[in-house]
């Protein structure tokens, strides 16, 4: 596709900061190692928060091409939030991504709809690019309602938003029942999912947003899959969580994608 293709790796709730550093020291000399185009294809790790200076003072040191982001943030700029950490502190560590919206995050915190638009706003107010989750369970699958189920979710949230909010946004389709079980969605429904999503971007804000948004695939992403998920048209990269725990696989997705 035109739009260039983007590899997140989210490492959730895994590595501290001296593997996290380790981490992006083996994967940038691997990807050196392998002459990966930077410019034909964007890379970005999301650690912990404990990690993300570390992972920032790597980068800027060795001048590395790798964006990186947070996995979640407060809704609020600052105050008496005990355990919270802003968007503009995420800001202030040059982070270019924050998920948003995780199924995790919907499972094991109050994160709700309205909590997940006030994110997005959040991270977009302070200059970062939200990576929007959204995908169905197997139940919603079973009832064949998964693409008016995805849409919907991504729908919540863009209705709120303006085209230049919209443009900086990214979504990524990951399918709940595919998500660390190794049940990965097969490429026609991906294609569908992302497809059914760039629809309705299109229907909301029109070519100039839909034909720019990045739309990603999560679930179960493995170097294995990844080359017949990306030749579909409406794929446009991928939010990989067990897989990006192994530099080696990971530098062989991005090398892949
Ligand atoms: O954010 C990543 C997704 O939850 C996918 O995780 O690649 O381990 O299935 P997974």
């Amino acid at each position: 596709s035109a739009r260039m293709p983007l590899v997140v790796g989210n490492w959730k709730m895994n590595f501290d900061h001296l593997e996290a550093t380790y981490f992006v020291q083996k994967l940038a000399w691997l990807l050196r190692d392998a002459h990966f185009d930077y410019n034909r294809c964007e890379v970005a790790l999301m650690p912990s928060f404990t990690s993300i200076r570390n992972v920032q003072v790597l980068v800027e040191a060795d001048r590395l091409k790798i964006g990186y982001g947070a996995q979640s943030v407060s809704v609020t700029n600052q105050g008496a939030f005990t355990g919270d950490v802003s968007a503009d502190m995420l800001a202030q560590l040059k982070c270019k991504y924050v998920i948003v919206g995780h199924s995790e995050r919907r499972k094991y915190h109050p994160e709700d709809d309205a909590n997940i638009v006030d994110q997005v706003r959040a991270v977009l107010t302070a200059g970062m690019q939200p990576i929007l989750c959204v995908g169905e369970s197997m139940e919603e699958r079973r009832q064949g309602i998964e693409l008016d189920f995805a849409v919907g979710q991504v729908h919540d949230v863009t209705r709120d938003l303006s085209d230049e909010e919209a443009s900086k946004l990214i979504i990524a389709y990951e399918p709940v029942w595919a998500i660390g079980t190794g049940l990965v969605a097969t490429p026609e429904s991906a294609q569908d999912a992302a497809k059914a999503i760039r629809t309705d971007l299109y229907e909301t804000f029109g070519a100039k947003v839909a034909d720019v948004s990045r739309i990603l695939y999560g679930g179960s992403v493995t170097s294995k899959n990844a080359v017949e998920l990306i030749s579909q048209p409406d794929v446009d990269g991928f939010l990989i969580g067990g897989a990006s725990l192994d530099p080696e696989e990971l530098s062989n997705i991005c090398r892949l994608t």
